[in-house]
């Protein structure tokens, strides 16, 4: 995996799932040894290049990776910067389902069997975030009003979405594609009831 592109997707789903998901109680810190992408090697689903100029204009700092200046997540505000540049988010900012599809499988070959497994997180996803659209429409209310007029705020909803298609389809790896080694076994057992930002390298 491209180091910038495995290194947004760490950290933008492992504060995302934290700050908007919550960990469930029961999920410890689980401590690894192994990158948990030579576990499975997911194919790269954005392009690099629209990444990698976000994630420039809006660089992540692991440590205030929720705060960012001023107090404005600039984990969302990258992966909103992903959904423009894709046309996910059409010129409104109105999501755009078609293209969603498109844009996340487009770069696949069609006899890929992450063909299917990309489209089911697509949809499963979809669905989620359209139950969490008051939560995310109150987010960007509160950010308004606590950041000030003229301030950058962005939708919430932009990084759930790119990180629960790559954690769904990261824990829907195809069993033929899998390493099959203890620890790699023990993050997929991990996984069925436990966020990916739980765990930790
Ligand atoms: C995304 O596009 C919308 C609508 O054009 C714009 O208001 C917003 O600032 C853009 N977000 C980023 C992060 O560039």
């Amino acid at each position: 995996m491209n180091p910038v592109y495995g290194k947004v997707f760490l950290v933008v789903c492992c504060t995302l799932l934290v700050s908007v998901a919550g960990a469930p109680n029961a999920c410890g810190k689980m401590d690894l040894k192994t990158d948990p992408f030579t576990c499975c090697t997911i194919p790269k689903l954005l392009d690099v290049s629209i990444v990698s100029s976000c994630f420039e204009k809006f660089p992540i700092d692991k440590d205030a990776a929720d705060k960012g200046t001023g107090g404005i997540p600039k984990t969302e505000c990258m992966s909103e910067c992903i959904l423009n540049s894709t046309g996910i988010y059409n010129n409104r900012g109105d999501l755009d389902e078609k293209k969603l599809n498109s844009v996340f499988t487009d770069s696949l070959p069609r006899d890929s069997p992450w063909l299917s497994v990309v489209r089911k997180a697509i949809k499963e996803c979809s669905a989620k975030a359209t139950k969490k659209d008051k939560e995310f429409v109150k987010a960007v209310a509160d950010q308004k009003k606590s950041a000030g007029k003229g301030a950058t705020v962005c939708n919430p909803e932009a990084s759930f979405l790119v990180d629960c298609i790559h954690t769904t389809v990261f824990s829907e790896c195809p069993l033929n594609l899998r390493t099959t080694t203890t620890e790699c076994d023990a993050i997929w057992k991990f996984l069925k009831n436990c966020p990916f930002s739980a765990l930790r390298q």
